[in-house]
Parts: structure tokens; sequence; C-alpha cells
């Protein structure tokens, strides 16, 4: 039996805390998680749908939980999916701040700005939204799908397999993108999804006189879906939902009014 000093002690007694409760290693990253959080970072749910507000903490919580299953579920294989490489990274570069921060976590193997394999075996890896390179992954633990109302629904199909051998869990984050696409049918009619939402005026950290900047920044409509959780009709709409998606995208070349 290996004898361990007092210090060594307390840091193993820490370290079998995180591996039951999520929430403590969360405190350990230097995050205190509002209630909600907390559900979501303790769920037993396979298959969890989170579409919440803006800012809500939707990339934090679910970073972290892929952090715990990283340490304690070892080897873990977590894939990051989303519509794009940097929105990926993204969710990456928040787990990854995540490890760093944390007393006592294993040390990483291979790292890049993609991805990195720890001294346990666990894999994190951030894919861009192709279904190409999607097809290539398989024997995934846990998958964390962001922005994932904007996800084509090709690109789902091409992520599900990943999970057929593993009974891993599923996790797909979001806010609204009107009535359609797989995301909206399966938090309107589909089965065995554990659902967590919250709005904007619901969220701690969310103060009321930002809100109303907010809503008349981007109009009721806009302000419903990023705010309120809503998915809205395109039908009933003005301008159709792509146009209005398009419309909040910044990579374009600015529109410049001529001298006459
Ligand atoms: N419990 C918390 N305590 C303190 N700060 C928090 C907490 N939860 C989230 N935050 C902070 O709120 C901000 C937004 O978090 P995050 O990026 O995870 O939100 P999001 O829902 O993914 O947002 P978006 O919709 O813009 O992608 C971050 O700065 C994060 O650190
Ligand atoms: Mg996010």
């Amino acid at each position: 039996m290996p004898r361990y000093d007092q210090a060594q002690q307390v840091t193993l007694g820490r370290d079998f805390a995180r591996a039951l409760d999520p929430v403590l290693l969360a405190r350990d990253c230097g995050l205190d998680p509002d209630p909600v959080q907390a559900g979501l970072l303790t769920t037993t749910s396979r298959k969890v749908l989170v579409n919440c507000c803006r800012q809500w903490g939707k990339s934090t919580t679910t970073g972290l939980i892929a952090l715990h299953e990283c340490l304690y579920v070892a080897p873990a294989m977590i894939v990051l999916v989303s519509p794009s490489q940097p929105q990926s990274t993204e969710l990456f570069k928040k787990i990854h701040g995540f490890w760093e921060r944390l007393p006592g976590a294993p040390e990483a193997h291979q790292e890049s700005l993609t991805r990195m394999e720890l001294a346990n075996g666990s894999r994190i890896v951030s894919l861009p939204g192709s279904e190409k390179t999607t097809r290539g992954y398989s024997g995934a633990t846990l998958v964390i799908m962001d922005e994932a109302a904007r996800v084509p629904d090709e690109l789902l199909a091409a992520v599900r397999p990943m999970l057929a051998t593993t009974s891993g869990r599923f996790f797909a984050l979001t806010t609204p993108a009107g009535k359609r696409g797989w995301f909206y049918e399966a938090w309107s009619r589909g089965e065995a999804w554990e659902r967590v939402t919250v709005k904007g005026g619901e969220c701690p950290r969310i103060s009321s006189a930002f809100l109303e900047e907010e809503r008349s920044a981007l109009g009721p409509l806009r302000f419903s879906q990023e705010y309120e959780c809503e998915f809205i009709d395109a039908e009933t709409s003005v301008f159709a939902t792509e146009l209005i998606e398009q419309a909040m995208t910044d990579d374009f070349e600015p529109f410049i009014a001529r001298a006459a």
C-alpha cells in the first residue's frame, strides 16, 4: 500500500470528490455554476437539448462536462462539432482553458489548436461543419454540438453513428434558428430528450437594462429568438430565417456609399 503525506491525501480526496461531483470540478476551474448549470453538469441523460439564451453559459457548462469526462471516464473520446471550424475551435479553447486552470489535471501528450490527447488516453477533437470530415470519426463517448439549430440535417446524420458502439452522450446547444431543421423538430416533437431552457430574464448574470438595450437594438423578432428561446415562424416572418441569419454574419465587405 503506498503511503501518502497529508498534502497528497488532500489532493487525492479533492480529486475523488471532483470525480463524483462535476460542480466541484467547475468551482476548481474558477466558475461557480448557477442551479440550472449545476443540473446540466450532473444530468445522467444521454441525449440533451439545450435551448438557452445568448451568453447563458451553454459552451461554458458543456465544456466543463467535456473536461469531467476527459478526466474521469478515461479513455474518453470527445467530439466537438458545429456549423464551422472556428465555432468548434472556440468551444475547444474553453475546455483547454479550464484544463490549464485545474490543479492536478493530467498532462497533455499531444496538443494543437483544434485537438488534444491527455496522458490518461482521453482525446478531444474539434471538427469543421463538414459532413465528409465528420464521417472519419467513430467511437465517441461524448459529442457536443454547438449552434445546433444551425447544423444541417446531413451533418447530424454523419454525427449520430459516432455514438453507435459506445452508448455515448450527446449534448446539442443552441439559440433557436426558425421553425425548421432537426433541432426544431427534436425540441418540439422528439422523444427521449432531456430539454433545458433558460431565457435572458431568468439568467442571473444578465441585467434587465442590458436586455432592454438588446430589445431595441435587435427588434422584437430577433430579440425573442436570441433571448427568449423562441423559434420564429418563417412563414409569418417578413424575412426568411436564412436571410436573417445571413444578415447577422460579418464575413462580407462593408457597404460604403460612393460620393456622387
Ligand atoms: N456560473 C457562471 N459564473 C460566472 N460567469 C459565467 C457563468 N456561466 C457563464 N459565465 C460567463 O458567461 C459568459 C458566456 O458564457 P458562454 O460563452 O458559455 O455562453 P453561451 O451561452 O455559449 O453564449 P453564446 O450564445 O454567445 O454562444 C462567459 O464569459 C462565461 O465565462
Ligand atoms: Mg456559446
